[in-house]
């Protein structure tokens, strides 16, 4: 399949081939190539990051088309604070300011807004603060949930639910899946059925871990900045074609 990017103002229509029946209940995307799409334009990375607002909200409008029910996006892992200083400032200011800009046209669209992450002190406080508006704001929409994995790391959300067991004080023989489950961020949370890394990276940089353990993946060579609904679309299609065996035999 061929994907040509659509004029300005277009809108990618949903492909034949989809099956509105079968779509994933929960998409995960790693959002990643904002930096080489702007090295690829002579531009500094942070302009690669700016342009990744309009994708983030077509993909948001393409899931809502087809009715995904849960949408997450990784926008800033616990490694990302090992990026220089001046950019590591711009992607909290932006992180902010985009939450100013768009919260109320999500809540308008009825996406509930969360945050996956760790809340230490490196995120700056007036950050939180716009974060808590927004799930405040949105906290009683239904029709997806949106959650942003900000200063998110997989490691270290396993580690916060095993410290929060053993604070419970557990018995060794009551740890289990289900025990370390309740503990995770968001235990009400489907596992994705779908993670979708854009820029042709195959890696998975610590998203999701416990989580992905059956998600079927999808690299698409996309840059972030370029990724639209018809990509996702596309990453549908693909997942809608596998067979998903979670360790037993074809039916
Ligand atoms: C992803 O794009 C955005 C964040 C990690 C915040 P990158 O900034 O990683 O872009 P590349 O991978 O350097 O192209
Ligand atoms: C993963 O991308 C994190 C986000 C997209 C927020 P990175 O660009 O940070 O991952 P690596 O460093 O290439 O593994
Ligand atoms: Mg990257």
């Amino acid at each position: 399949m061929s994907y040509t990017i659509p004029e300005q103002g277009d809108v990618d229509p949903v492909p034949d081939l989809l099956d509105r029946t079968k779509v994933p209940v929960h998409i995960a995307c790693v959002m990643d190539g904002n930096g080489r799409w702007a090295s690829a334009r002579g531009l500094p990375r942070t302009e690669g990051h700016a342009a990744g607002e309009e994708a983030l909200l077509d993909v948001v409008d393409g899931a809502l088309e087809i009715g995904v029910r849960w949408l997450t996006l990784y926008a800033f892992s616990t490694e990302n604070w090992r990026r220089p200083a001046d950019e590591v400032r711009y992607l909290m200011g932006f992180n902010e300011s985009l939450l100013m800009r768009r919260r109320d046209e999500l809540n308008e669209k009825g996406v509930q807004i969360r945050f996956a992450g760790r809340r230490d002190w490196r995120v700056p406080r007036r950050v939180l603060k716009r974060m808590d508006e927004s799930i405040e704001l949105t906290k009683h929409n239904r029709r997806m949930t949106m959650t942003m994995a900000f200063n998110y790391g997989g490691r270290a959300e396993i580690v916060d639910a095993v410290r929060a067991l053993v604070e419970e004080g557990i018995a060794p023989g009551k740890v289990d899946e289900k025990a370390i489950r309740r503990h995770l961020y968001f235990p009400d949370m489907p596992d994705p059925d779908l993670v979708i890394r854009t820029s042709g990276e195959t890696r998975i940089s610590n998203f999701l871990l416990w989580e992905i353990a059956y998600s079927e993946l999808v690299f698409p060579e996309v840059l972030w900045p370029d990724m639209r609904r018809g990509h996702l679309y596309e990453a549908v299609v693909d997942f809608q074609q596998r067979i998903r065996r979670f360790g037993a035999v074809n039916p």
